[in-house]
């Protein structure tokens, strides 16, 4: 197993800014963006990171960057190594395929969630109240099951604490209708667009997040896009009778609900064999995906 990279600093780069997973150095305009190989859970950092996982994440997010740019612009400005800051060029063998150079936007505190099929707090929705996000759904899906059409089911976006749900109404009262609208829809039919390409995979893309922001007036995609960590995927060929075997975090979240931990910082570790299948799912989805034939 490769070694684990966990943070630029152990590495001499101070960051400008550090999330959960990714951290980042402001160039200005630009950001680099570093993927590192933390995992979270239940927004919380767990102690034990998954070696090589970053890479992985990186490149699948901008593989579906570049496959969604003709649906939506993005923030991606390259992630090829002749356009990498050259006045950082002699960190760039421990930064390779880890790295994301994009453009600086001005986010907007929405998470979009898109959801195709019922699962997570979704489904728990559904079985209690026949809802999903507050919309109401026909009766009779099945747990797991495929929900008539996708369902936009937003979320605040906290920087600390847990993202709360809002209704589309809520959201037009915070964004304005207009941008809730425009969100609504690029969300519904990227994940359309999306989920059709994973399914000729082999994979199911069962919900995801997006999020968005504004560069140069322009609205864009940005943050990482289509990850197993922002998504859940899961095996188009097992069966669908059954709770799916989850190809992303959810098999973590898994592993921790059979814990005695309450979901309050600090999160327990993951043991060596759960670190190791962790890799081995986010791999197939990387796998399956074809992001490693690209050049
Ligand atoms: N183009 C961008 N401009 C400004 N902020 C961005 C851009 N893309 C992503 N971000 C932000 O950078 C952070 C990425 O780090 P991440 O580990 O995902 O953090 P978090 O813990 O908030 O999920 C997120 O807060 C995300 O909203
Ligand atoms: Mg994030």
């Amino acid at each position: 197993m490769e070694s684990p990279f966990v943070s630029i600093a152990d590495h001499g780069l101070a960051p400008t800014r550090s999330g959960k997973v990714r951290e980042v150095l402001d160039l200005g305009d630009q950001l680099l963006m570093i993927t590192t190989d933390r995992i979270s859970a239940f927004d919380c950092v767990l102690p034990t990171p998954v070696p090589g996982k970053g890479k992985l994440l990186n490149r699948i997010s901008n593989h579906w960057f570049r496959t969604m740019r003709e649906i939506v612009p993005n923030h991606v400005v390259s992630d090829q190594e002749p356009e990498f800051p050259r006045d950082l060029v002699s960190f760039l063998p421990v930064l390779r395929d880890r790295w994301v150079l994009v453009r600086k936007a001005e986010r907007i505190d929405v998470e979009c969630v898109v959801r195709g099929f019922l699962a997570g707090s979704g489904m728990r929705e559904y079985r209690d109240k026949g809802t999903v996000g507050g919309i109401e759904v026909p009766a009779g899906i099945p747990d797991y099951g495929e929900l008539p059409e996708p369902l936009f089911t937003p979320t605040t976006k906290e920087d600390v604490g847990h993202d709360r749900p809002v209704t589309y109404e809520e959201l037009c009262d915070r964004i304005g209708s207009d941008l809730a609208g425009r969100l609504r829809d690029l969300s519904i039919r990227i994940f359309r667009d999306a989920g059709r390409r994973a399914r000729e995979r082999g994979l199911l893309l069962a919900d995801t997040k997006f999020e968005f922001g504004w560069i140069d007036g322009d609205l864009c995609l940005i943050d990482e896009l289509l990850t197993p960590d922002s998504s859940r995927y899961w095996d188009g060929d097992g069966p669908r009778d059954a709770e799916p075997e989850p190809l992303d975090k959810e098999y973590v979240r898994g592993y921790l609900k059979g814990l005695d931990w309450d979901r309050n910082p600090p999160a327990p570790p993951l043991p060596r064999e759960q670190i190791a299948e962790t890799y081995r799912r986010y791999l197939r989805v990387y796998d399956a995906l074809g992001v490693g034939t690209e050049s």
